[in-house]
């Protein structure tokens, strides 16, 4: 199993460029499943989750290929309608092709998600969201079996903003009878991505980007090709890393309009950031200030740079206070940033973070994928040496970490482990 050793303490500086969204790859492809033929998707990231949505969309007959960064699903060879287990566990986005599936075969057969790295995740949403659709919903032996003849057009009114299931009504609506209306909706770039490449396929919707969303539900749809969006956690991330150090850095292929929130918190911590239409620059200040943060559903600061974040906060001038409102126990990060020398406190879901001048390399382990990040940042800081163990993890999300972080002139390797 690899594992990165860092030696800390060099300023990141130059240019990187972003990869396409994992998030948005993971609604967009089995998007696919909704008609026959052949879809393309541009600025498909290279990621061990888009290999597992492609394993799991062969195991359903589709042909996929991805040989550089656009994805190609033939559709026209679909025999099965089951997610299963082994997939399912590994990658909880798998549950996306409940929609698609129900909505195009009137059966689904998917494997009910298990607790994830930092707490439960429930599907509620989504099972009322197929209910109310229509679907008849069984758990059958660790599964969810959802049935229909046809999914008919329903007023959905989400309790909580969720992406995933917005996603996933969205794609059944699609090809159900009659309108369906979408109410306090994600709106997430990655849900209006997806929104936009159904309208590709020949999908009626309207309020796209807002929070409330209208649907006239189509007989068939077709394939189509589409450009993916920027990954705006990744590129976040970046920017996390080079303030961390010291450094500067810009980004190519991003959209800036997605990191609005983000871009506002770096100010705040004393940062120069520029934009351009498909860029963005920052300029570090030498040491970074506290600077409070409150995760929320867009364009609110992201739980997905919760970790990244505090990783900043580790070495800030001052006192912060970070609240995950998204996830409450989402901390698994906090106990590994306390070997490398960080002063957090946690009380619920609120840390707060004393920022120290500096932090000491030690041995760390990954536990989910923002989690790596904030220990490699975390390791580019420290005095020393860090070793980050189960970078699996960050094989998930970050195409080519080392490389891109290696090009700012980070020293950071990946080596065979035999730790685990
Ligand atoms: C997506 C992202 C994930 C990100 C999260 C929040 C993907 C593949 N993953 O996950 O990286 O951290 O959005 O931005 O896009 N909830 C329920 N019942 C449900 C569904 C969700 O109670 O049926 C709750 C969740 O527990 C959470 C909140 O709703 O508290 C938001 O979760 P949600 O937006 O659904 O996250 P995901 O789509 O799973």
């Amino acid at each position: 199993m690899d594992k990165f050793i860092i030696r800390g303490g060099h300023r990141l500086s130059g240019t990187v460029a972003i990869s396409g969204a994992k998030n948005a790859s993971l609604a967009l492809m089995p998007a696919a499943l909704l008609a026959s033929g052949t879809s393309r998707l541009e600025n498909t990231p290279r990621l061990r989750d888009i290999t597992t949505m492609s394993t799991l969309l062969e195991t359903m007959g589709v042909v996929v290929r991805h040989p550089g960064t656009t994805i190609e699903l033939d559709t026209r060879t679909i025999s099965s309608y089951e997610a299963p287990y082994e997939l399912v566990k590994r990658m909880r986005a798998s549950f996306y092709v409940l929609g698609p599936l129900l909505g195009r075969f009137g059966y689904a057969k998917v494997s009910y998600p298990g607790g994830c790295a930092w707490g439960p995740r429930p599907v509620d949403l989504h099972l009322k969201a197929m209910q109310a659709l229509g679907a008849e919903i069984h758990i059958e032996a660790g599964y969810v079996v959802a049935k229909t003849n046809r999914l008919t057009g329903a007023d959905i009114t989400f309790d909580i903003s969720s992406v995933g299931a917005t996603g996933n009504a969205l794609m059944a609506a699609v090809l159900a009878k009659g309108t369906t209306v979408i109410r306090n909706a994600a709106t997430e770039p990655e849900i209006t991505q997806l929104a936009q490449f159904l309208t590709h396929m020949g999908a009626r919707i309207d309020g796209i980007g807002g929070n409330c969303l209208t649907i006239e539900g189509v007989d068939e749809l077709h394939a189509a090709d589409d450009r993916n969006i920027p990954d705006r956690i990744e590129a976040g991330t970046y920017l996390a890393a080079a303030a961390a150090t010291g450094g500067e850095v810009t980004l190519k292929n991003v959209d800036p309009s997605h990191l609005t929130g983000v871009l506002a918190k770096f100010r705040e911590a004393g940062c120069t950031i520029e934009t351009t239409v498909d860029g963005v620059s920052l300029r570090a200040p030498d040491r970074l200030e506290a600077v409070n943060v409150t995760t929320a559903i867009y364009p609110g600061f992201p739980t997905d740079m919760q970790a990244q974040w505090m990783s900043m906060m580790a070495v800030a001038h001052g006192s912060s206070v970070i609240t995950d409102t998204v996830y409450f126990d989402r901390f698994n990060h906090v106990p590994e940033l306390q070997r490398l020398g960080a002063h957090i406190d946690v009380t619920k879901n609120t840390a707060v973070i004393h920022g120290l001048d500096t932090l000491t390399g030690a041995t760390v382990m990954s536990t989910d994928l923002r989690a790596s990040a904030s220990l490699i940042i975390a390791g580019l800081v420290a005095s020393g040496s860090t070793e980050v163990l189960r970078v699996y993890h960050i094989d998930r999300g970050y195409e080519a970490i080392e490389l891109k972080l290696r090009d700012l002139g980070a020293d950071i390797q990946r080596v065979d482990s035999e730790e685990y």
